[in-house]
Parts: C-alpha cells; structure tokens; sequence
C-alpha cells in the first residue's frame, strides 16, 4: 500500500522503516529540512538497533523515501500517519500544536479521500478534534476518515517491537477504514484489536501509566525489602512467577524516566482531571519515582558523606540500556544531583556521551568504561547497560580510593561484591 508518515522521529521513522520492510511504499516527511537531508544521503539521525541496515535497505530498493513537503507526501499516499511529537506543557498537559498544525495541512492538501492515522500519544478525543479541523480547513471538501493507531514500541527495542508487535490497535469512527488498516498490519502478523476511537486513544495512557506503576510498585517494594533484609530480586522473581502478573517491569531501579512515561503520566493524570476523576492513583505512582531517586542520592551521601571535591564515577547516562536518549534520563538528573553538592563527576555511557554532552557539562566524558573509576572515590551505576556487567572489577577496586560502588539498577550478585570486599549500596537487597 502506498503509505506517508508526517514525523521522522522515534515513531514516524521506525515506522516507516518497518512498514517498508514489509513491502509497503511509505513517504518519510520532515519539516527539519536539514534532517530530510541527513536521512536522503543514507543518515540516521538517532541510535535504534537494527535501524540504519533497514532504512538503507529499503531506500535502495525504492520502497523507502524522504521529503520536506507535507503536500507531496499527501498526495503520494492513501493513508497518511501522523507521527509528530506531542510534548508536555509545564502544568503536566499536553502540547497538542504540531497535532492540530499538520491537520491543518494535511486538510490543505487533500484532494481525493484519504485516511488519516494518528499514531502520536494523544489525549482521548483528539480523533473527534483532528477530524473537525481537517473538515474546516480541507477547501475541497473531500471524504475522509480520522484513525487512532497508538505505537507502543520501546525505545532501544523499536524495529523489533514494531516487527513483531503484541497488538496492533485500531481505534475507528466508522467502519470505512477498517479494511485498508487491516491490510497495512496483515504482514506482521499479530493480533488486531477494532475499537471506537476514544478507547484506542485510551488504551496508551492506561498501557504505559500500568507498566510506571508497576515500576514504582516493585520500588515501593524494594524499600520495604531494605527494611526487612529481605531481596527484591528474589521477591519479583517469585511475583512473575505467577501469569497473571509476570516477570517483565518489576526491575527496582532508581526510577523511570525517559521521553514517555514522566510525560505520559502528567498527561494521563491532567486527562483524568479534565473528565472530573482525581487520579491519585497515579500521582502517588509519580511521588514514589521522586522518592526513589532521593532515597539512592541519600545512600550515596550516607556513605560519602561530604561529596564537595570528591571524586565520583557514573557508569550511564542514557534513561535506559540500548539507546542514546538523554531526554528525562534519571542517570543525568542524578549526576546533575552529585554536582550541585560540589562532587566532580567522571562519566561513561556505551551510545549517549554525545548526546549528554548536550544537556551535562562541567564532568569529563571517558571513552573507556574501565577507566571510569580511575582517581575517583566512588563507583555509581546509573543505567542498566549490560556491558557495565562485564566491567573489569578487580581494576576498578584498585583505581578507586576505596572500593565503593552505589548500584541503581542491581548489575551485581550483592554477596559477591561483599565477598570481593566491595562496600556495595544497590537496591532493595
Ligand atoms: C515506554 C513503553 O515501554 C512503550 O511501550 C511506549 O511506547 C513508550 O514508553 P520506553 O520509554 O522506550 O518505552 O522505555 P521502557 O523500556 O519502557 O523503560 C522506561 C523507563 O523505565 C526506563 O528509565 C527504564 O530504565 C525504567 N524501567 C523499566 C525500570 O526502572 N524498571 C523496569 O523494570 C523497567
């Protein structure tokens, strides 16, 4: 099918990507010109596993192309998917402009019937809203139809998640559409779920506020296990043992962060708000994540105790492992943290050193992530990499005044670190 996705960030790009893989002919639009350029000339403006080899894939075989036009994107495609940022205003809700911009002109450009999908997380009833500015704007007064098509792929995980999908969700106003949206995800092979179009538009805020709270859930949990002596580790592995709850998002950590779930929540709740429901729910769901991040700065300086003019390795930067994404990163707020109590930071992270350095200044950058600890006083772990796993830690306990390490993400066999003479501060064990 000919397809055109208006957005080439995270979602739009992989998108686009992927549906291309599958035999699609799918137009990429930007208004960054300067990004068109870089993805025209075989470039790929983010880190996602798996990405570049598809993207020039499928751009050599002529599935696959870029544009800075929204008009000849519209015009080239059938359905059009928009996949624009959607980011949070400072009173938690959503900024809906580039949403209600691109209807704008998508609305100017259609001259034939076309279905327009929105794939960005949105608030319930923004299909209602893109399908009247589309009707008011649109001067040819073409058929039309507005779909909700949320994206739940994971950053670091994206192709695959978006390849192999556990569910493709359809929201629709009519029944019109469905057939073509059927078709589209008909090579991927997963279910498919037909909704109204709230539901649809729903089901994403209430999918990613579950998995936050289940993290804040297992985080609740792990202060109750640091209390009792017991080990969260063994604790989740024995709770996801049951189906019904399952082993996946009950890492204790020292919180969530990212470009999704900080604002997803904020959203959700603000949502809530707006219908007349107080979700305290969540916005205890938000305080535990804060506390979480207090609690494992309290542990460092615990242990530190004057942190002005030490020494201090972080191992990760990124919000998570498999990506290069800074934006609302926990590892970056913590650093921010250990500096403004006057600590001197040397810092390390396998993909997002040129991106941190962007939002992080003031500590120096190591290429080798063995060396990180070298002068330093303390060892802290702050993403959960699985290369930090293989840190050479015989070297790191002699480049280090004293073998400290604070553990965020639980790298490390608790006992072992002891046994080897570590002073050893991780989460919930
Ligand atoms: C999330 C959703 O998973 C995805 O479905 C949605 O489309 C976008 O938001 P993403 O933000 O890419 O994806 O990251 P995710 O893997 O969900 O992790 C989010 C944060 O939670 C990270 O900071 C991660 O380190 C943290 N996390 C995750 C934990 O602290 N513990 C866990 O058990 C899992």
């Amino acid at each position: 099918m000919k397809l055109t996705i208006i957005g080439t960030g995270y979602v739009g790009l992989v998108t686009g990507a992927c549906f291309a893989e599958v035999g699609h002919q799918v137009v990429c639009v930007d208004n960054d010109a300067a990004k068109v350029k870089v993805l025209q000339a075989g470039g790929i403006p983010i880190y996602e596993p798996g990405l570049e080899e598809l993207v020039k894939k499928n751009v050599a075989a002529g599935r696959l192309s870029f544009t800075s036009s929204t008009a000849e994107g519209v015009a080239k495609s059938d359905v059009i998917f928009i996949a624009v940022p959607t980011p949070p205003q400072p009173d938690g809700s959503v900024d809906m402009s580039f949403i209600e911009k691109v209807a704008r002109e998508i609305a100017s450009a259609m001259t034939a019937y076309k279905i327009v999908v929105d794939k960005s997380t949105v608030p319930v009833k923004t299909g209602d809203q893109v399908a009247e500015t589309i009707k008011r704007y649109n001067k040819a007064k073409v058929e039309f139809d507005v779909v909700s098509n949320p994206e739940f792929l994971r950053e670091g995980f994206a192709v695959e998640d978006l390849m192999k999908p556990d569910r493709v969700v359809i929201g629709v106003r009519s029944q019109r559409p469905v057939a073509a949206m059927k078709e589209i995800y008909e090579p991927f092979n997963a279910p498919i779920i037909v909704t109204d179009i709230n539901s649809a538009e729903l089901i994403k805020h209430a999918s990613n506020s579950f998995l936050a709270l289940k993290i804040s859930y297992i985080n609740a949990v792990s202060v109750l296990c640091e209390a009792a002596g017991a080990n969260v580790q063994e604790v989740a592995a024995g709770m996801g043992m049951d189906a019904r709850i399952g082993r996946r998002f009950l890492n204790a950590s020292l919180g969530f962060g990212g470009s999704c779930f900080p604002k997803d929540l904020s959203a959700f709740v603000k949502i809530a708000e707006q219908v007349g429901y107080d979700f305290r729910l969540l916005k205890e769901v938000q305080s535990i994540n804060v506390e979480q991040m207090n609690r494992f700065v309290k542990k460092i300086t615990e242990i530190l105790w004057v942190l002005k003019d030490k020494n201090i390795g972080v191992l990760g930067l990124a919000f998570k492992q498999n990506t290069d994404d800074v934006r609302q990163s926990p590892a970056i707020e913590l650093c921010q943290r250990l500096q403004k109590e006057g600590a001197r930071l040397r810092v390390h992270d396998p993909k997002a050193m040129e991106k941190a350095r962007t939002v992080l200044s003031g500590v120096t950058y190591v290429d080798d992530m063995n060396a990180v600890a070298d002068g330093c006083d303390a060892l802290v772990i702050a993403t959960e990499w699985d290369e930090f796993k293989q840190l050479d830690l015989e070297r790191a306990r002699r480049a280090l005044s004293h073998p400290i390490m604070f553990d965020g993400r639980n790298l490390f066999d608790a006992a072992e670190m002891e046994k080897a003479g570590w002073i050893y501060k991780s989460i919930g064990r």
